[in-house]
């Protein structure tokens, strides 16, 4: 039973809408959901249209659970945990959502234009897919699953250097999934202490049609991830720093400098992205060795616990970059409010981690997609709600300031 806040009677589930609704809605309104909508009854009302994939899942969080269940414990760790007392993981979160929106009304739109342009190529929205390893772990479809939701819900997909599919098979399932025969993907990698590893890497990412690298620069070391170290104990019997840092030095070059940015736009011959930045200084360094973005990132709090939330540089990012190159941010990202925000505050787009590994592991590439899509929708959503339907009104006035 469902009682009317404008009725003293109970409506039963399954009540025709018209009756149910007949003191307060126009019968005109009701005749249109209907008719519009397939909403007859009470009861099966509903303001988002059930997805085949639903499972319950409305916002991407829902994915968490699911993923859960079907994830070994140990990889489940790898992807959910953070470093040390995690507790940049849940700031990193936390700090999406400050300041508080300001809205403005009466602002005529009846949708939102969620586009972007990055490197001259036009995003629908501003939802990129952040390197993650080892997507084997999680789903059959590994990496090859992520591509192909990102391309079905036009989102820019970054491959992980730590990758268990080929990147001429990537290649293959991009041009197929694109009439311009071109990537929309990105490949990230590491700077190997043998920078001909790395240049090889580099060069057939770009050959199978990455069309930027992404260098990531904030893992010099491993980081202390407690649940990783005890259930990897039996690969590492002495458990300690020396330990990881045997698995980690054959990969990552603790000794790559500045002038290694200049070195990769040379070898690469597309777009660097610098990863892993969090001080403007750094960012503008990055820069001036001819970074053409960068990304505002801690890693997913999974490197330095305790380091500042992504969120709170951002603004400091940008400023100090000052339109030289295009700003990312990623961590923490689960709601399209938070999008907004990092909008807002300058970014040009956001990678999301953990979220569309979730999907993944529950749903596959169909998962993917729809994890994009639940946050695009919320992001246009969003910014109807704010009374600002164009990336150009997405500023820090939406918080009542005037950065
Ligand atoms: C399971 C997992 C594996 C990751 N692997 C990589 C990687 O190989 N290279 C990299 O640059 N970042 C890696 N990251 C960090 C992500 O690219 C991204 O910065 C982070 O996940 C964003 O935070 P979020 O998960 O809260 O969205 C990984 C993150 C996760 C969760």
């Amino acid at each position: 039973m469902w009682q009317h806040p404008g009725h003293d009677r109970e409506v039963p589930a399954g009540t025709p809408l018209k009756e149910g609704f007949s003191l307060t809605i126009h019968p005109v309104i009701v005749d249109l959901w209907r008719e519009r909508c397939g909403i007859a009854h009470l009861g099966s009302l509903t303001l988002v249209p059930s997805h085949p994939l639903d499972d319950g899942v409305l916002a991407v969080r829902d994915f968490e659970p699911l993923a859960q269940a079907v994830t070994e414990p140990a990889m489940w760790d790898y992807l959910t945990n953070g470093a040390g007392d995690q507790r940049s993981l849940s700031e990193n979160i936390a700090a999406w959502q400050r300041p508080e929106f300001v809205p403005r009304v009466l602002v005529p739109a009846d949708d939102a234009d969620t586009a972007v342009s990055i490197f001259n190529r036009r995003w629908p929205h501003p939802i990129a897919l952040a390197p993650t390893a080892f997507q084997s772990s999680y789903h059959p479809e590994g990496e090859a699953g992520s591509l192909r939701g990102a391309l079905a819900s036009g989102a820019t997909y970054i491959q992980s250097t730590m990758s268990s599919v080929p990147l001429n098979e990537l290649g293959v399932i991009a041009r197929e999934g694109n009439e311009d025969g071109r990537g929309h993907w990105w490949f990230q990698t590491y700077l190997n202490p043998d920078r001909g590893v790395t240049r090889a890497l580099v060069e057939s990412a770009v050959a199978a049609g990455a069309e930027a690298v992404v260098l990531t620069v904030d893992s010099p070391v491993l980081a202390a991830r407690d649940a990783d170290r005890r259930n990897n104990r039996h690969l590492m019997p002495d458990d300690g720093v020396q330990a990881h840092q045997r698995i980690l030095n054959p990969v990552i070059d603790p000794l790559a400098s500045w002038e290694d940015i200049d070195w990769l736009r040379e070898v690469s011959g597309v777009p660097v992205v610098v990863k892993g930045v969090l001080h403007p200084d750094d960012a503008v360094r990055a820069v001036d060795h001819g970074a053409a973005a960068v990304v505002v990132s801690n890693h997913g709090a999974r490197n330095l616990d305790t380091v500042v939330p992504t969120a709170q540089v951002l603004p400091h990012v940008v400023h100090a970059v000052a339109g030289r190159a295009h700003v990312l941010v990623d961590g923490g990202i689960r709601r399209g409010t938070d999008i907004v925000r990092a909008l807002a505050l300058g970014a040009d787009a956001v990678l999301i981690g953990r979220p569309y590994v979730w999907a993944l592991a529950s749903h596959g590439a169909a998962g993917v997609q729809h994890c994009v899509e639940i946050l695009r929708t919320e992001l246009s959503m969003a910014m109807l709600l704010l009374g600002a339907p164009s990336r150009a009104e997405l500023t820090a006035e939406l918080f009542g300031l005037h950065l």
